[in-house]
């Protein structure tokens, strides 16, 4: 299967980033969102990351030009009835994602079109049975910011056709050039089963008093080589997504390293979700 007509659901700072990483591999990309003020920020969310891909040397300004003209905002959903490939981008809620997988089912009518969630979390066969293709159903999970981090997540359901998941891998890796691995559905699937308990592990140390949030910070980027520490990376990632996956992995596994911190829960009761809100450990 050749993948050439695609789409994202939602364009948040993980379905900008997706959509862009799309364009830019020489797609044709809809963008579905649920109105037009949401369409303009999602936009402008592309538009300033390719200007800075294009200020740091990584994309010549003529590849910009033609990756935004591989782009159209709609925010009817059956605008996508040609896709082949749509991924579901759209905030950590199971109720609304389930739904937005029933409209799919009804609207994508090539049979062979695959629908993927970018989930980080939650279970892709509870979406997979929302349609009447749950074979064609799947993760795939991009790390933020997607235009730079070169991992991708390719979760299989149990409902989840082998031939699916080889032609999504051998698309993620040759089309998009991304590092696909392997991933079960399973709570939190490889790298949120680890990071998810160290994040809430770093909150709960600032939260305790233990250490400042710089010096929880400056330790494992000093002592670890880590790019960034870990209250600052939450920050990135954005505390309602931590707060959700976090949620998410203790309802199902009961593990206590998953619960979420008090203190995770109140900074999103106060709106402060992180870089995308303009502040949450830290201003911005
Ligand atoms: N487009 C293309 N390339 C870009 C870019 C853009 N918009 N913005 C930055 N870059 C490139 C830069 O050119 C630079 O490349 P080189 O290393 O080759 O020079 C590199 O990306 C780093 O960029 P900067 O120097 O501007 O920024 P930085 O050094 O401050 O790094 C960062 C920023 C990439 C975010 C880095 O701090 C980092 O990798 N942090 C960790 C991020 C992380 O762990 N993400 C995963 C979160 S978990 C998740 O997303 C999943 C989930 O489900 C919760």
């Amino acid at each position: 299967m050749n993948i050439e007509r695609t789409a994202v659901i939602g364009s948040g700072l993980m379905g900008a980033g997706i959509a862009e990483v799309l364009a830019k591999s020489g797609l044709d990309v809809i963008v579905r969102e649920i109105n037009d003020e949401a369409s303009a920020a999602g936009r402008a969310r592309i538009e300033k990351s390719l200007a800075k891909a294009v200020e740091k040397g990584k994309l010549e300004s003529e590849a910009r030009d033609a990756a935004l003209g591989r782009l159209r905002f709609t925010t009817d959903i059956a605008d996508l009835a040609d896709r082949q490939l749509v991924i579901e981008a759209a905030s950590e809620n199971e109720e609304i994602k389930k739904s937005i997988f029933k409209e799919l089912d009804e609207v994508v009518t090539d049979p062979e079109a695959i629908l993927a969630s970018n989930t980080s979390s939650m279970p892709i066969v509870r979406f997979a049975q929302s349609t009447s293709r749950p074979e064609r159903v799947l993760g795939v999970h991009f790390f933020n910011p997607a235009p730079v981090q070169p991992l991708v997540e390719i979760v299989s359901s149990v409902l989840t056709a082998d031939s699916v998941r080889e032609t999504v891998t051998d698309f993620v890796a040759e089309v998009l050039g991304k590092s696909p691995i392997q991933a079960n559905d399973r709570p939190g699937f490889i790298v949120n089963a680890l990071l998810i308990p160290y994040l809430c592990s770093a909150i709960r140390m600032l939260e305790s008093g233990f250490a400042t949030k710089e010096d929880i910070d400056a330790g494992m980027v000093g002592g670890c080589a880590h790019p960034m520490g870990p209250i600052k990376l939450t920050d990135l990632v954005g505390l309602d997504t931590c707060l959700y996956a976090a949620q998410s992995m203790f309802d199902e596994t009961g593990d206590p390293a998953t619960k979420p911190p008090v203190l995770l829960s109140r900074m999103v009761d106060a709106g402060r979700l992180g870089v995308k809100s303009g502040g949450g450990f830290y201003d911005y």
